[in-house]
């Protein structure tokens, strides 16, 4: 596309993983065109990309990844020679009261858009060739794993020789490339069949696909209805902290922008048909990282350090809810390289550091007064 060596699409660009990827390919690929396709639903938000929204490889598209004529013409517009699709609905609790939504977006969203890049790509002299289509998906495919650390002991630590960032497990299992899908909750269940679709694709007809599945990600610009922005949220407010259960479900935490990271490397030296599992090597109990969250919020508003562990509530478990998530990542490490590098209590004083800082954002994206601001800014002008 005329000075552009090459045009990727990023999907779902306006939400909180995507807007760190967006931001990483404008900076650092000047001479690519990164144009960000986003419905803008309650979780898109475009002041998450401020800072580089004027660059000249930037651009906004609002559409909807399910409108299939859409994502034809989209192709034909700007013709993409990579997609990086990361749109979705993404909120485990909405997805147990809404599940239709979650098969729209998930399932016929994803299909929508494989189906105009295979025509499109079809259509061209040199077909699939350096062409690419990146499905982000997730861990929670893979189902849950068991707990084998024995109670009220801390999790085996090891050191990783190369970065130094250290393994927090509870475990002696941990989800490989080659597990069976086994999910439980109908937002895992939408993007089991979304990944099912992208190999489909590939065995079928040859779509140039990658698949990866990361673990739970935290980091600035996440919609504050996850449990890191919520909890650091009422912290500030002193709003009571509703700990699912009894609190001792286990995920594996990596920083945003690590994920991003990973997701640069494996969509230029990823092998094709590939899937790589992403994890941060840090799992914790959800218990635990709530008194962590309330003494770095406390510490950071110069609080007494644990001033409100009172806020610590106790509420009714999540349906169907996963014990442990823990991934395994040697395949990504040995292949490519990448590894996480942020210690997790850097990550999260970081983290909370930010939403601290920017309480405008939180206000704005909990009161939906952006949608309207930007609606304005972008659909009138
Ligand atoms: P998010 O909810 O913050 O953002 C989703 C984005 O997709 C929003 O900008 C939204 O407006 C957009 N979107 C939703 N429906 C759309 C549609 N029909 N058409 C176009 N755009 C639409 O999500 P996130 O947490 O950034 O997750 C991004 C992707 O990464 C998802 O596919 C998710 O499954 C996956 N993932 C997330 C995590 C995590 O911890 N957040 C971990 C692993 C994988
Ligand atoms: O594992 C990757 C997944 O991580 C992503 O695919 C999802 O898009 C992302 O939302 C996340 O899913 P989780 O359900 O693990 O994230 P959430 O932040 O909703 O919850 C993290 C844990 O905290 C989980 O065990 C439920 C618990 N929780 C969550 C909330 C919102 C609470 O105890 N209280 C809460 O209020």
């Amino acid at each position: 596309m005329g000075y552009f060596r090459k045009t990727i699409l990023v999907t779902g660009g306006a939400g909180f993983i995507g807007s760190h990827v967006v931001r990483l390919f404008v900076n650092k690929y000047p001479d690519c065109r990164i144009v960000n396709v986003d419905k803008l639903t309650y979780a898109g938000n475009l002041a998450n990309l401020k800072d580089i929204e004027d660059r000249p490889n930037y651009s906004f598209v609002k559409a909807d990844i399910c409108d299939f004529e859409r994502m034809r013409a989209l192709m034909r517009e700007t013709e993409a020679d990579g997609i990086i699709h990361l749109a979705a609905e993404s909120h485990v609790d909405r997805s147990i009261r809404d599940p239709f939504t979650f098969a729209m977006t998930n399932v016929i969203g994803t299909l929508s858009l494989l189906q105009a890049a295979r025509e499109y790509w079809e259509s061209r002299p040199e077909g699939y060739d350096g062409k690419r289509f990146y499905h982000i998906s997730t861990d929670e495919v893979y189902g849950t794993l068991e707990i084998t650390c024995p109670e009220g002991t801390v999790p085996p630590f090891t050191t990783r020789a190369s970065s130094g960032v250290r393994h927090l497990a509870y475990g002696d299992t941990f989800f490989r490339e080659t597990d069976k899908y086994d999910p439980h909750s109908p937002y895992s269940a939408s993007k089991a069949s979304s990944d099912h679709f992208v190999r489909a694709f590939h065995d079928t007809y040859g779509m140039p696909s990658i698949v990866t599945n990361c673990s739970n990600n935290y980091g600035p610009y996440q919609f504050p209805e996850k449990l890191i922005p919520l909890f650091i949220n009422n912290i500030r407010h002193r709003k009571p902290l509703p700990v699912y259960g009894k609190g001792e479900n286990v995920r594996d935490w990596l920083y945003v922008e690590d994920h991003a990271r990973a997701i640069d490397l494996i969509f230029h030296e990823g092998r094709t048909g590939e899937t790589y599992n992403i994890g941060g090597f840090n799992e914790w109990k959800n218990i635990d990282i709530v008194k962590v969250l309330v003494r770095t919020v406390d510490r950071l508003l110069g609080r007494g350090e644990e001033e409100d562990m009172n806020l610590i509530t106790f509420v009714r478990d999540r349906a169907g809810h996963d014990l442990r998530y823990a991934i395994d990542s040697t395949r990504l490490q040995t292949e490519l390289g990448w590894e996480p590098s942020l210690q997790f209590e850097e990550g999260i004083m970081k983290t909370a550091r930010w939403y601290l800082e920017n309480q405008e954002w939180l206000d704005r994206v909990t009161s939906g007064d952006y949608l309207r601001y930007y609606d304005e800014m972008y659909l009138h002008r």
